[in-house]
């Protein structure tokens, strides 16, 4: 990390980050949402929870070439693709996922967790055989990590988790390399870590920003809501402190989901923020609060790489601390897109 600038931190130049979670959607909807990604990002793991959702080989490698197809010529990025597990899935698909080259994982969403997790695993013991090959040929799962129980609390659903799924499978596949994805809470960075090596976990910008009296700020803020929910501040304060420190086994995910604005702003409205458009700027910010700027390198671009044992990038990208109005809403098909910090202002901008 280069630093320029006396008192405060102006300027920053980081080795090019990845996304490690990330939707993409498909169609019109991946047209309006993926040069934001890639201007920003050098990869990114693109979830499969598209309609229906992407759970062979042969589906994520379609699904690849259009994300490759939707990329604006001047724009260079490469998706990473994972495989969306089902009760059904054949432990022989993970034979054909590695021999692909190009699929770096299997995403576990307990069925009914969140949005389109219809398909998803009702009972992990159903997918033991798909596991266990994983753990054999070394193929990174990727968690949802809440229960679904309707009796459990929904800001306690991660913890529940851990406890009744997590902890057990980390056990007893002691191969295995699991992401635990955009954790939320205190318990969720004890678990992981003191966990066994091969355990990391992805952290939103969302949740690294802002607790749960975000979502009812002078009334309900639908664009706040996403699943796992903004959990309560010593959680945020616990997530802030392990990336400030530069915990090697917690890396950038944005997670950005994005929805049109009538999804969300509904009686029902589906979970996911859109954060694409900061995607590496909120994370600056976030971490600017902690005064660790100088993890933020780590944390964005080699902490995931090295997790997922594969190059850190060349090149570089510069932010600048010069803050931008954000949008209402973008484009977003036919339809609009509000983002995270909709008419306010973000403080970090990415240099042209
Ligand atoms: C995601 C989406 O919209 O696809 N929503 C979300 O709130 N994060 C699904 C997910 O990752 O849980
Ligand atoms: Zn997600």
């Amino acid at each position: 990390m280069r630093r320029a600038g006396t008192a405060r931190l102006t300027r920053l130049t980081i080795r090019r980050p990845d996304d490690w979670h990330l939707h993409l959607r498909d169609g019109a909807a991946l047209r309006a949402v993926l040069p934001f990604s890639a201007a920003r990002f050098a990869r990114a793991i693109v979830m499969p929870n598209l309609t229906p959702a992407v759970t062979t080989t042969a589906q994520a490698l379609d699904y690849r070439r259009r994300i490759l197809a939707a990329l604006p010529a001047h724009l260079k990025f490469e998706p990473l693709m994972t495989l969306y597990l089902t009760d059904d899935t054949p432990a022989a698909e993970v034979d054909r996922a590695k021999d692909s080259g190009c699929v770096f994982g299997f995403k576990l969403y307990p069925a009914g967790a969140t949005t389109h997790s219809e398909s998803g695993v009702t009972d992990i013991g159903r997918i033991a055989a798909v596991l266990a090959r994983m753990a054999e040929l070394d193929m990174v799962l990727q968690v949802h990590g809440e229960v679904t129980d309707p009796a459990v609390d929904v800001f306690d659903r991660e913890a529940r988790f851990i406890e009744r799924t997590l902890a057990p499978l980390v056990e007893r596949l002691p191969a295995l390399r699991v992401v635990f994805e955009h954790i939320t809470t205190r318990a969720a960075v004890e678990f992981v870590r003191g966990a066994r090596p091969g355990v990391a976990a992805t952290v939103t910008p969302q949740h690294l920003l802002m607790n749960r009296n975000a979502l009812f700020a002078g009334g309900i803020r639908p664009h706040h809501y996403c699943a796992p929910v903004l959990k309560a501040e010593g959680d945020r304060a616990a997530l802030l402190e392990a990336v400030a420190r530069g915990e090697p086994r917690f890396f950038l995910g944005t997670d950005s989901a994005p929805h049109a604005r009538a999804a969300k702003e509904a009686a029902c409205g589906c979970a996911g923020i859109f954060s694409a458009h900061g995607g590496i700027e909120l994370y600056a910010e976030a971490f600017e609060a902690a005064g660790a700027l100088d993890k933020l390198e780590g944390f964005a671009a080699l902490n995931g790489a090295d997790f997922y044992r594969l190059p850190h990038n060349s090149g570089t990208i510069t932010l600048l601390r010069e803050p931008w109005d954000v949008p209402g809403h973008y484009p977003f098909a036919a339809e609009q897109l509000v983002p995270l910090r909709a008419g306010e202002r973000i403080a970090w901008r990415l240099a042209p």
